[in-house]
C-alpha cells in the first residue's frame, strides 16, 4: 500500500497543475518559505512578480502584498491562502482621507509605504518599501512637501536619514516592530553583551538608537550573512530565522519579544499555512480581484518606484 501524499506533496503537485509559482515573504512559516520558488523581502517580491512566469501566482505573505502582485500581473490569477492576512498600517490606513489630503492639497507628493492598500496606492505619487524609502524621497524635488505614509516610524527614519524638513508623517504603526520595548533590547544586550543589533526601520526610533544596523528584512539578511561568527539581536518579525540560520549557520540570533504576544511574529504573515496554501490552489480561492481602472491608477506609483534605482 502506497502512503498518503503529505501536504507538501499535494502542494507541489497542484502548483505543476495549475502551472503557478508560489512567492513568500521572509516571515512565513518555515515549512511555506521550503516549497516557494522565490522568498524575499517587499520590494524584491514586487521585482519577482512583475518578472514572474506561469498561470498563477500564489502569494504567501499579506494580501496588500498580493495586490502588488496583481496590479503587476493583471492576466494571471493571484491568490492567497487566508485572505484576512491583513496589515495593521493598512487598516489604519484609509483611502478616504488621503483623497480629500489630496484634494486639499495637489502640489503635494504623496509617498506610500507597500503597506497600503491598493486604494491607497491609487491616490499616490510614488511608492517605496522599507529597502528603498530613503532614496525614494530623495528623488523628490527638494521645494516640494512630502506626505509620507502610512507608517510614522519609517516615516521619522527616512526624515532623519534625508534631513528633509518638508515631510509630513502619517501616523500609522505595525504592530509588531513598533510594541518592540527598549527595556526588553536591553536587557538583551546586557545578557549577550557582543551581539550586535539589528533592526527594521519599523521600530521606534528610541529601539532604532541602539541598533548597529538599520534595514528591511534583506538587507538585515544579507548583513548578517556578511558578518560570519558574530551573534545578532534582531529586532524584526522572527519569520527571518529561516534565512538568518541558512545564511548564517556559525552565528547566533536572539529575538526581542514584543507587549502584545510575548513574541516577534506578526499575525497576519501567520495566518497563512500548509494547508490553507494546497486549499488555495485546489480552488484558486482567495483570489485577489481589482478593477481594471483602480489596478492602472494603482500601477503608476507602482512603476515609478520600481524605476528608481
Ligand atoms: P520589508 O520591506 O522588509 O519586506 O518589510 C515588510 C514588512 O511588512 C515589514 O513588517
Ligand atoms: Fe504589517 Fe507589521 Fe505584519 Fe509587516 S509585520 S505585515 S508591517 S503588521
Amino acid at each position: 500500500m502506497t502512503a498518503a501524499p503529505t501536504i507538501a506533496e499535494e502542494i507541489l503537485d497542484l502548483k505543476r497543475e495549475r502551472n503557478a509559482i508560489i512567492m513568500a515573504h521572509h516571515y512565513q512559516d518555515a515549512e511555506i518559505q521550503e516549497l516557494a520558488d522565490f522568498t524575499g523581502d517587499s520590494l524584491e517580491l514586487a521585482r519577482a512578480a512583475r518578472d514572474a512566469d506561469g498561470d498563477v501566482i500564489a502569494f504567501c505573505g499579506v494580501w496588500f502584498m498580493a495586490e502588488t502582485a496583481k496590479v503587476l500581473n493583471p492576466s494571471r490569477i493571484v491568490i492567497v491562502p487566508d485572505e484576512k492576512a491583513s496589515c495593521s498600517l493598512v487598516e489604519g490606513c484609509p483611502p478616504e482621507p488621503i483623497r480629500e489630503y489630496r484634494r486639499r492639497n495637489p502640489d503635494h507628493v504623496i509617498v506610500s509605504y507597500v503597506n497600503t492598500s491598493v486604494e491607497v496606492k491609487a491616490e499616490s505619487d510614488i511608492l517605496c518599501t522599507s529597502s528603498n524609502a530613503v532614496k525614494i524621497v530623495n528623488s523628490i524635488q527638494a521645494d516640494k512637501t512630502v506626505l509620507f505614509l502610512p507608517d510614522r516610524n519609517l516615516g521619522n527614519y527616512v526624515k532623519r536619514q534625508t534631513g528633509r524638513e518638508n515631510m509630513k508623517i502619517w501616523q500609522g504603526s505595525c504592530i509588531v516592530h513598533n510594541t518592540f520595548p527598549v527595556r526588553r533590547l536591553l536587557e538583551s544586550k546586557a545578557l549577550h553583551p557582543e551581539a550586535i543589533v539589528v533592526a527594521h526601520p519599523e521600530c521606534p526610533e528610541a529601539v532604532l538608537a541602539h541598533a548597529d544596523f538599520i534595514g528591511s528584512t534583506s538587507a538585515i539578511i544579507k548583513y548578517c550573512a556578511q558578518n560570519p561568527g558574530r551573534d545578532f539581536i534582531v529586532m524584526t518579525e522572527s519569520g527571518v530565522g529561516f534565512s538568518l540560520e541558512r545564511d548564517a549557520p556559525s552565528s547566533r540570533f536572539y529575538y526581542v519579544a514584543n507587549e502584545n504576544c510575548n513574541c516577534s511574529e506578526c499575525p497576519f504573515m501567520r495566518m497563512n499555512t500548509l494547508e490553507k496554501l494546497r486549499d488555495s490552489l485546489l480552488t484558486l480561492q482567495p483570489r485577489v480581484e481589482i478593477a481594471p481602472d483602480l489596478m492602472a491608477r494603482a500601477l503608476l506609483p507602482l512603476e515609478r518606484m520600481l524605476a528608481v534605482r
